[in-house]
């Protein structure tokens, strides 16, 4: 649905985004995490044309970003909604009009407006509200709103650039969880960009860590929390310190063996003394996976590892 190949970008002379590839497909749910000015935006605008790149190639649903007319990007916008942090609403206009506009822009039928901003505002909860104005609303549901316009036109796409970084822990989920069911009823392929991990762990599928410009990491956010090479870990802000005796084992529980109980079990049944250096259980969308460090003498090193080697579903590794 989204195809990047190569991708460069120049701020004049510095270089914003540096060979980014990557693909998103269509009904995923997908993050771009990084700090500010990592280059996120920046990435995103590059996909619905709103900004140019320099080197490589991006595409849209097949056709290539960089070659359209103007005309065509148009066009193109129409099937790629966007939502921001600040909500962009016009502070003249009611929910219903807000919501309607870009239907009145491309001259749909005023019955069609109405039924579509009808449906909507009902979707996003907001259907009682829809003669107040802005500086009436919450956050929360500025961004109902927001959402509820960028859906109108029927976009094959939502780009969400930090939409639900000005608000509380609280609204912040219940928008994902907005999200979320127009990712599953609408069947709308979403790209996240934010810098809040924790909107990545709860709803993304798949996410890409930029930084600098760069990509980092990329691929099923399972696999990218639960093991971290070091330069996500840095990112994470997880700076390892360990002990520097015996020998330190790094264990991987996935979803199905979430909890400590393998460390207990292996304790008994080895019958050996081990500590736990840290451990952490995170929740990702519905599933909950966790890491643990623990740190074994030398001369229990190889009775671990064997016993480590037997239990298929746990990954581990011995680390420096
Ligand atoms: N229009 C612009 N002109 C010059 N530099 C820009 C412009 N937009 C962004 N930048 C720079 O590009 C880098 C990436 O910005 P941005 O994509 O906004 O990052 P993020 O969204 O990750 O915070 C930053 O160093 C920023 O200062
Ligand atoms: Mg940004």
């Amino acid at each position: 649905m989204i195809e990047i190949s190569n991708l460069g970008k120049y701020f004049g002379d510095n270089k914003i985004l540096h060979n980014i590839n990557l693909k998103i497909e269509q009904n995923e749910i997908f993050a771009i995490v990084g700090h500010s000015g990592a280059g996120k935006s920046t990435l995103l605008r590059c996909i619905n044309g709103l900004e140019k790149y320099d080197e490589g190639e991006l595409r849209v649903f097949g056709q290539n970003i960089g070659k359209m007319s103007e005309q065509k990007l148009r066009y193109l916008r129409k099937d790629i909604g966007m939502i921001f942090q600040h909500f962009s609403l016009l502070e003249q206009k009611s929910v219903y009009e807000n919501t309607a506009l870009p239907m009145q822009l491309w001259g749909y039928k005023k019955s069609d407006i109405d039924k579509k901003t009808v449906e909507l505002l009902n979707l996003v909860g907001l259907i009682h509200k829809k003669n107040s104005y802005p500086k009436e609303l919450s956050g929360g549901e500025k961004q109902r709103v927001a959402i509820a316009r960028a859906l109108t036109l029927e976009p094959k796409i939502l780009l969400s650039d930090e939409a639900t970084s000005a608000l509380d822990p609280k609204t912040t989920m219940s928008i994902l969880d907005l999200l979320k069911t127009i990712n599953k009823t609408l069947g709308i392929t979403v790209v996240l960009v934010t810098h809040e991990m924790s909107v990545v762990k709860n709803a993304a599928k798949r996410a890409l860590l930029l930084e600098n410009g760069q990509i980092i990491g990329l691929g099923e956010i399972e696999q990218l929390f639960l093991k971290p090479d070091e330069r996500m870990r840095k990112f994470l802000g997880e700076e390892d310190i360990l002990p520097n005796h015996g020998v330190n084992i790094r264990l991987y529980f996935p979803s199905t063996v979430s909890d400590k109980a393998i460390v207990t079990a292996m304790a008994r049944e080895l019958n050996i003394d081990f500590n736990i250096v840290w451990g952490r259980l995170e929740k990702l969308g519905e599933s909950v996976v966790g890491s643990l460090v623990i740190n074994v003498d030398s001369e229990h090193v190889d009775i671990a590892k064997k016993y480590l080697q037997a239990k298929t579903d746990i990954f581990w590794e011995i680390i420096q």
